[in-house]
């Protein structure tokens, strides 16, 4: 491309003075991205606005479930940050699950989906599809729910134009993504990037340590993590003293030597999805990072120095979308009961 030194000296001079002068916001523009306003394809279709209240709908009911009790939102709340608040799931029939469940936040853009695998799991685990209602349904009986409800055939017929066939668990888990995909939290720290705002001093001096202390390597893109699969105790294994509770993580390599990995997972919103890892072990923010500090850099950072980075996590937590509680189609004479 021709560059014309006048014409970049004219917009030089337009730009805010402190955009020009952030080499900090230069440097993190090159391991980060502001969240997009929306996303306007998911797999190459386009998102339509049918789609998504569709999707909304499944997202909220609970009658799909084979116990008629577990929404998605049992487990991904969207009014306390999307994720689990408890460190482990509780699944069907109020059994606990094995793993804390991640926010539905931003979670569109996590190229790497769920937490941890063998080697073997992890090419797949990009393709796993999380929108399968199946996760909390036998899909004949939740097809039977569906199609028992006008209200919900309307909505199937509305999202889905020209299909014979459009209640099926493949068109559910293609709206529930679509819905999924609206849930984006824009916060401080995608304003500052963008250079329409300032980050406060303690986020900039904690956003600095956290790229030069190698936080980053395994915590950027669009999401600051979300992206990748890594080994815990890359380093080396936390003190006692900051190792999670059950010690489960760290102790299971240990056990066979195998390459167990976890997702290092998206930092949105960190701030609100007490507990951390994928166990739920730990709940006090600052010490989550003075473990990783220790486990994958070998880093011991003070608590000051945890604090601050706790500053910069801070400027991560977004503005939560308008959500509206959608009234949901009555059932009828034909919806199967509850299991
Ligand atoms: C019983 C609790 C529970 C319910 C109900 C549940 N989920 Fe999840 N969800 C989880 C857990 C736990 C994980 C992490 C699983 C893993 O990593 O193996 C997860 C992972 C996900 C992810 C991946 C998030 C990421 O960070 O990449 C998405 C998306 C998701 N669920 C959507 C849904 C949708 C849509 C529904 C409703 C159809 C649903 N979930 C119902 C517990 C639940
Ligand atoms: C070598 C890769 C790597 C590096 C470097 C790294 N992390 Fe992590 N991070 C991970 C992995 C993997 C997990 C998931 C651990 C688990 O699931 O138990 C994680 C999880 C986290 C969590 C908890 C996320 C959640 O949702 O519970 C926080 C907070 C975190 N990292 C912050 C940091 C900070 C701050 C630094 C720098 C001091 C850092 N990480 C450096 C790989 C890394």
């Amino acid at each position: 491309m021709r560059v014309f030194p006048a014409l970049c000296l004219f917009f030089a001079l337009a730009a805010p003075m402190s955009a020009l002068a952030d080499s900090l916001r230069d440097h993190a523009l090159s391991l980060f991205e502001p969240l997009p306003e929306r996303i306007a394809t998911l797999d190459g279709r386009t998102v339509t606005e049918a789609e998504v209240a569709l999707g909304q709908m499944l997202f909220f009911d609970p009658r799909l479930a084979d116990d008629g009790a577990t929404a998605c939102t049992a487990c991904h709340d969207p009014a306390t940050g999307g994720d689990g608040n408890r460190p482990m799931s509780m699944g069907h029939a109020w059994q606990g699950g094995p793993q804390n469940a991640p926010t539905i936040f931003n979670a569109t853009l996590n190229g790497a989906r769920f937490w941890q695998g063998w080697d073997e799991d992890l090419a797949q685990a990009g393709t796993r599809d999380p929108y399968r209602a199946e996760r909390i349904a036998t899909p004949d009986r939740m097809v039977a729910v569906l199609a028992s409800m006008p209200g919900y055939v309307a909505a199937f017929e509305a999202a889905f134009p020209g299909e014979t066939n459009p209640i099926r668990p493949e068109t559910a888990s293609r709206a529930l993504a679509a819905f999924a995909s609206t849930l984006l939290t824009p916060a401080p720290f995608d304003d500052w990037l963008r250079g329409e705002g300032a980050l406060p001093d303690e986020a900039r001096k904690g956003l600095a340590l956290f790229i030069d202390r190698g936080c980053a390597g395994c915590h950027q893109g669009v999401n600051l993590g979300g992206d990748s699969y890594h080994p815990l105790r890359v380093a080396r294994v936390p003190g006692t003293e900051a190792l999670p509770e059950s010690g489960v993580c760290f102790a299971l390599e240990e056990a066979d030597g195998a390459e167990y990995l976890y997702r290092a997972g998206s930092l949105r919103n960190i701030t609100r999805t007490s507990p951390y890892f994928s166990e739920g072990s730990v709940r006090s923010l600052p010490l989550a990072v003075q473990i990783m500090g220790r486990s994958q850099l070998g880093t011991d950072l003070t608590e000051a120095e945890a604090d601050l980075i706790t500053a910069f996590l801070a400027t991560l937590q977004g503005r939560v979308p308008p959500i509206t509680l959608p009234v949901l189609p009555d059932e009828t004479a034909l919806t199967p009961a509850p299991n």
